[in-house]
């Protein structure tokens, strides 16, 4: 299956797509990234892209922090992103990675007199935790909150030393601490814990990616189930008693959690409340749900 790539304003095959060896976001993380998902939808044969432009709003508030001026609108992003898809002609679950980055040759650690771009690709992609229920670990890196939260790819090195360090040890996913010790996020999903009939999770201040599934699941759960979220610093020892813990993102979906720190998340099964809001995300991603269609951009003309 063909994948493809929009670089340096050209369509080409994914396998095309190359960058020097000098361009400065490579050496110092001055990029900022995003994860978007197409989900097939294979009844209606419709690949559905799951709230693309709040993505899109998100990468531009990243470049805002790295002083990336792109000569794009989030509208034209948009629309980019479709006829990029359109042109893998993928009939499967994919993933988008878009990228807004300091592109000149150049070496030096800055972000003043340096080219901007912007490049993009699709590639099918299915689960991302090979797994129907997480077993994670609270890691010994701590993310630094010093920095914005954005996706910046600099930042991603002490996510991948929390994950790699919890796979090594025998775990599917890490979960960090603030600088503080409260509980932030896994090393590409947020957390929520349901205790008695509210879900709780770390709130913005704790300087977590403020998710888009994150967003979904607290609408989700409001409108649908009637359940409130808090949004409150969360203690490590809460992750070993809460009713039912999950993880959200793009790439993760709403992953149940059933062991923490070698400990069971109640008895380990699917909680009820995790359960309902997987089926409610899962009907609204391939949109399923009419309520939530807006949400969801088809990418296939018919
Ligand atoms: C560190 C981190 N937290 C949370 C998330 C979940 O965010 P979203 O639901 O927008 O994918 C991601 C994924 O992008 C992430 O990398």
């Amino acid at each position: 299956m063909p994948s493809y790539a929009y670089l340096k304003k050209k369509f080409v095959p994914l396998e095309e797509a190359k960058i020097g060896v000098m361009t400065n976001f490579a050496h110092y993380g001055t990029g900022v990234f995003e994860g978007i998902r197409g989900n097939w939808n294979k009844d209606r044969k419709q690949l559905y892209i799951f709230r693309l432009k709040e993505h899109y709003d998100r990468l531009m508030s990243g470049c805002r922090v790295l002083n990336i001026d792109l000569p794009y609108t989030v509208d034209d992003l948009c629309k980019l992103t479709v006829k990029l898809v359109a042109k893998s002609q993928l009939k499967e679950d994919v993933y988008i990675r878009p990228v807004a980055y300091k592109s000149s040759e150049a070496m030096g650690v800055r972000l003043h007199n340096l080219e901007n771009d912007f490049f993009a690709f699709v590639f099918p992609w299915g689960r991302y935790l090979d797994t129907d229920r997480a077993r994670c670990s609270v890691s010994s890196w701590r993310f630094p909150t010093e920095v914005p939260r954005a996706k910046l790819t600099g930042l991603y090195v002490t996510n991948a030393l929390a994950k790699s360090e919890a796979v090594g040890n025998g775990f599917d996913e890490a979960i960090m601490l603030t600088p503080g010790g409260y509980v932030a996020e896994g090393s590409g999903e947020n957390l929520f814990l349901v205790i008695g009939d509210k879900l709780v999770t770390p709130p913005a201040s704790d300087g977590i990616l403020i998710g888009i599934t994150r967003d979904a699941i607290m609408k989700l759960a409001k409108n649908e189930l009637g359940i409130e979220t808090v949004e409150r610093h969360v203690n490590r020892l809460e992750l070993y008693n809460a009713d039912e813990i999950f993880m959200t993102g793009t790439a993760a979906h709403v992953t149940p959690i059933s062991e923490i720190d070698r400990r069971k998340v109640a008895d380990g099964e699917i909680g009820k409340v995790t359960a309902k809001l997987q089926k409610l995300y899962h009907d609204v991603i391939l949109c399923k749900n009419k309520k939530y269609s807006d949400w969801c951009t088809p990418v296939y003309t018919k």
